[in-house]
């Protein structure tokens, strides 16, 4: 039987005696080590936008999990409101205004985590999204894109995970340990229609977990793990309007993603948890620079 180095140096399987108790000792401790491999109690984990959406849902499940989870977000009121959120539930939980685009504000904050838990083992990077200037209308030409926005699209989903990770990573080189964990998207995969900013800003957001990884542990070791989640399509703010019509019918877009889903549905972003959590954790020991696509087949399907 093969186990994890991480494994086995957190718990050797003990040898059990013969006799008919040995299946359910080996079950038992098997389970145990099961247990330890994914956890993720007492880590400290900075969740980029988890005043949002996304980033709120996974902050609420690392919480529930034991870990320490600090809050950034641009947005004070969304920020208070989740601390508030995650203390209620008995989790500890720190917040910070901060701007994910903001060199100087990233290092402010991160040098303020140390302080305050000495140390940081996760980065998720969860603040991005599109904006609806960004977005084409169905028969909008091409070459009237709004430029502006495309910039301002490109520069938080695409930037905005390149600098913290470069901050945060700082941290964790001298640590010699840590996961970053970024989001890409359905369209880092294949062209979705009329998001051309936002499509290029998460090809970008793969390309680099890649070559993070890549640097990350040949320049500090193998303590330290770069990878990305491609969500499906899940209904958050951003997308509610495109997907749903006022009435909670699903759009025309919706029904083609729908067609093209091989589960035949949207997902709960409550299924992302578990994919984050094992990525931050001892058991994905040797997983890093994968994106990740948690999807419902959507990007293994080619349609027909
Ligand atoms: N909802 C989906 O179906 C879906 C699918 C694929 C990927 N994603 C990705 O998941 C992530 C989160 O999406 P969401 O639906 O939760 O969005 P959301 O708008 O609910 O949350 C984003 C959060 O990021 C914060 N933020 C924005 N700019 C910031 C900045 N400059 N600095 C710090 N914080 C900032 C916002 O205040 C907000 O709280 C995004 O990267 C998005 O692209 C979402």
């Amino acid at each position: 039987m093969y186990l994890c180095a991480a494994n086995l140096r957190e718990q050797p399987l003990r040898v059990a005696a013969h006799g008919a108790g040995m299946a359910t000792f080996l079950n038992l401790t098997l389970i145990n080590n099961m247990d330890k491999l994914f956890s993720i109690a007492g880590k400290v984990a900075v969740i980029t936008g988890a005043g949002g959406v996304l980033g709120g849902s996974i902050a609420k499940h690392f919480v529930a999990q034991g870990a320490k989870v600090v809050v950034l977000d641009i947005r004070q009121e969304q920020l208070d409101a989740r601390v508030e959120e995650l203390r209620a539930l008995g989790g500890e939980a720190v917040g910070f205004v901060g701007n994910v685009l903001d060199v100087e504000n990233l290092e402010k904050v991160a040098s303020d985590v140390v302080a305050h838990w000495g140390r940081v083992d996760a980065l998720l990077n969860i603040a991005g999204g599109n904006m609806p200037g960004a977005t084409l209308a169905p028969d909008q030409p091409v070459f009237d894109m709004n430029l502006a926005d495309w910039k301002k699209v490109t520069d938080l989903n695409l930037n905005g995970t390149v600098y913290p990770s470069l901050v945060f990573g700082k941290i964790m080189a001298s640590q010699k340990s840590g996961a970053i964990v970024n989001v890409s998207s359905m369209a880092a995969y294949s062209a979705i229609t009329r998001v051309p900013g936002y499509s290029v800003a998460k090809t970008g957001v793969s390309s680099f977990t890649q070559w993070l990884a890549m640097e990350m542990a040949l320049k500090y070791g193998d303590g330290i793990r770069v990878n990305a989640i491609a969500p499906g399509f899940f209904i958050g703010d951003q997308n509610r309007s495109v997907l749903i019509n006022p009435d909670g019918s699903l759009t025309d877009r919706s029904l083609k993603v729908i067609a093209k889903t091989p589960m035949k549905r949207f997902g709960d972003i409550t299924e992302l948890n578990g994919a984050v959590q094992f990525l931050c954790s001892a058991a994905a020991s040797f997983v890093t620079g994968v994106v990740l696509p948690i999807d419902g087949g959507f990007s293994s399907f080619s349609g027909v």
